[in-house]
């Protein structure tokens, strides 16, 4: 799911009296066709991700018992995930605001479509579909200091009103857990959901089509992304902990800030 613009005030105040944006997954059912789209996408995508995805993410998918032969419903998901770290991943109708987008990571809900791609849009969808916020977020969620860092991230972004700073947070949600690389045994592999989802751009990162570098906070949110093309810069972090790091790294220099001011 991706963050939405910030919607004018006075929505906001009437989403903060309801659960608006949010819409039950309970009775969904897929058809026969949007089941064999998630098989497909699934094949592709695991005769790749065994050698180049992050362990973290491939023990979630076995955590989460995530099936590869039709599409996942949330109930049997969330069945996995929540006694492990507390994490829901709850439905959305499509885009929603930044700050319910935000609020809802603080409470450890994942926001996800239900909706699948069209078969004849397998490789190339621009807004997310159940395939990328599931298969590609969710096992992440099941990492414990991941789960950490992206619950500790809603919480700091929830608290701001400062669009230099959600522009930061932006950038650090972007190459993070979007765009995210990590370094495990001496290689590079990868667990941002653009990259788990994807096809060609995953591809890219293994024959030199971006420049990798190690994780730094200050290039990471000072660095504008495209999401029109593949990303020229990707930063690989050194573990999750420095992810939920950086996190109480913004906060601490933004507390200060306040004190100074
Ligand atoms: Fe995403």
């Amino acid at each position: 799911m991706e963050v939405a613009q910030k919607a004018p005030q006075e929505e906001l105040e009437g989403l903060k009296m309801s659960n608006a944006g949010f819409i039950s997954h309970k009775g969904k059912t897929y058809s026969a066709e949007e089941n064999e789209v998630w098989r497909i996408l699934c094949e592709r995508r695991m005769a790749k991700l065994p050698d180049t995805a992050s362990q973290a993410w491939l023990d979630g998918l076995e955590k989460l018992q995530m099936p590869l032969d039709r599409v996942p419903l949330f109930d049997e998901l969330n069945e996995n995930l929540e006694p492990l770290t507390g994490w829901t991943v709850r439905a959305v109708d499509g885009f929603i605001p930044a700050e319910m987008f935000f609020g809802s990571m603080a409470k450890r809900e994942f926001p996800s479509t239900l909706e699948v791609r069209p078969m004849d849009s397998l490789e190339y969808l621009q807004e997310p579909d159940i395939f990328h916020d599931v298969f590609g977020h969710v096992p992440m969620h099941t990492d414990p200091v991941f789960a950490d860092f992206v619950q500790e991230y809603g919480q700091l972004a929830s608290e701001l009103d400062d669009k230099d700073k959600f522009d930061a947070l932006g950038r650090l949600w972007w190459y993070t857990v979007e765009f995210g690389l990590v370094e495990e045994d001496g290689q590079t592999k990868l667990y941002g959901s653009g990259l788990m989802s994807s096809f060609g751009e995953a591809d890219n990162v293994f024959v030199g089509g971006p420049e990798i570098r190690p994780f730094d906070l200050d290039e990471v949110i000072s660095t504008p992304f495209r999401i029109d093309i593949y990303q020229p810069v990707l930063w690989v972090a050194q573990g999750f902990e420095q992810l939920r790091d950086s996190v109480a790294e913004l906060r601490r220099r933004w507390a200060e800030e306040l004190v100074e001011s």
